[in-house]
């Protein structure tokens, strides 16, 4: 049976889902009720979603936690975050109690600037393209300002635009490289708009200017997008205290704590293998913020990856170290976020989540979610050097295991209880299921 079709997009919505189960499924009527299971009964809530993107059949739910007593810069704050792994939420809630206990999260933002280019190619002398873009240079800010002007009033706009040879890589290869500031908003849109102003401007120009030759005024535009690579947006956020205050883990010494999480960190600078499970540890807590305040997690993990390979390793993105008996940890990490704009004024759990954070500017989301990130390691760690990781992961895990097998509450209670004393494991629980159903 052939499997494509045409004009897709134009059906209504359940003629949509009658292609699907029609071509897909043998029970058609379960796939048809699983997808209307997950509709919204108030209608204008799933117009609003069907129309965030083509082709919605149904909506995808991801749990929508709260991790509370994050204390960051003297601010309590209890942060949201959307994410499907177990035990994430919990360790986030388990860190920041540690923390609150210890003088919290301090946290700074260093930069705010974004990096956009137009990508184009030019045949001819690199000191006339040079004058050209001279003279253009004001033209291409100029003919731009009514995208600018309304980000200009809020103190954002075009910061510069700089013309950059590569022609090293690639024959005939230059850029505009322009960086900009978007304050409050994630500026995708902004930037991109811009950059195909400046485009338009610069290859029109090019065919006037005289002093090219008639093949240097052809200009060819490969293409103008932002970068997600932003290390000149980055904020910092820090944890420190004595080390006899690392204190809450029976097995072992405050002073051994320290010694044996620095090493952990130390592994994760120098080894790649490591850094990117260690990374990835920090992006369970950031990715799940940034996805509950309705911002691009894509744009934000290819931003961070890059960020931990900028000098040519991939490597750890939290470090620590000891000094005068004082235990410091800290991240350092780009974040291109938004508090205005795209998601952030339409979709209700999002509106919900920035409010639960006092309605945050972008540089304080950047810092919350930095510290989010921070306090994901910090329990990640805390796990891996002490219990090991499995520990913690399998109780959370438990309750999936539980629903796999469709276990009753009667039943969930007594293996929950009998799991606090205990080793969680996936043969271990099944076990303790079929024991029980005997
Ligand atoms: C699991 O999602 C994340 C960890 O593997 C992170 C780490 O190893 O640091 C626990």
């Amino acid at each position: 049976m052939s499997k494509s079709i045409s004009g897709f997009s134009k059906l209504s919505k359940s003629k949509k889902i009658d292609w699907i189960v029609n071509t897909y499924f043998s029970n058609k009527e379960e796939a048809k009720n699983i997808l209307k299971q997950y509709w919204n009964s108030n209608d204008n809530i799933q117009q609003l979603h069907d129309e965030f993107i083509e082709n919605t059949i149904s909506n995808f739910y991801l749990p929508l936690g709260v991790a509370p007593n994050f204390l960051i810069n003297d601010t309590l704050y209890t942060i949201p975050m959307a994410i499907e792994e177990s035990s994430v939420v919990a360790a986030a809630s388990k860190a920041a109690k540690f923390w609150l206990d210890r003088g919290g999260f301090k946290a700074e933002v260093i930069s705010t600037t974004k990096i956009g280019q137009v990508h184009f190619l030019y045949k001819g002398n690199f000191e006339t393209l040079k004058l050209f873009f001279e003279s253009v240079k004001s033209k291409l800010i100029f003919e731009a300002r009514h995208i600018t002007k309304n980000m200009d009033k809020r103190g954002g706009g075009i910061v510069s635009i700089e013309l950059k040879d590569k022609t090293e890589d690639i024959t005939g290869y230059y850029q505009l490289h322009a960086t900009f500031e978007t304050q409050d908003a994630m500026g995708a849109n902004f930037i991109n708009s811009c950059l195909e102003q400046f485009a338009n401007t610069f290859k029109m120009e090019a065919e006037r200017f005289e002093t090219f030759t008639e093949s240097e005024k052809n200009i060819e535009i490969v293409m103008s997008i932002l970068s997600n690579y932003v290390p000149d947006c980055l904020v910092r956020a820090e944890v420190s205290c004595n080390v006899n205050e690392l204190n809450e883990d029976p097995d072992i010494s405050p002073k051994e704590f320290a010694d044996k999480f620095i090493q952990a960190i130390k592994i994760a600078e120098v080894e790649p293998y490591r850094a990117v499970t260690h990374n990835k540890g920090i992006m369970n807590g950031v990715d799940a913020v940034v996805l509950a305040t309705g911002n691009d997690f894509r744009a934000v993990e290819a931003g961070v990856h890059a960020y931990a390979s900028r000098k040519g390793k991939y490597s750890s993105l939290t470090h620590a170290t000891v000094d005068d008996g004082i235990f410091k940890f800290w991240i350092e990490i780009p974040l291109a976020l938004g508090t205005v704009g795209g998601l952030t004024g339409l979709h209700p759990l999002v509106k919900l989540s920035l409010e639960l954070l006092y309605k945050p500017s972008a540089k304080e989301l950047m810092k919350i979610v930095a510290v989010a990130g921070l306090a994901q390691n910090f329990g990640a760690i805390r796990s891996l050097i002490t219990t090991g990781i499995q520990q913690g992961h399998m109780k959370m895990h438990l309750m999936n295991i539980l629903n796999q097998f469709e276990a009753s509450s009667n039943e969930k209670d007594t293996l929950i209880a009998h799991f606090k004393t205990h080793v969680v494991t996936h043969s271990a629980v099944v076990e303790a299921i079929e024991n029980l159903r005997r």
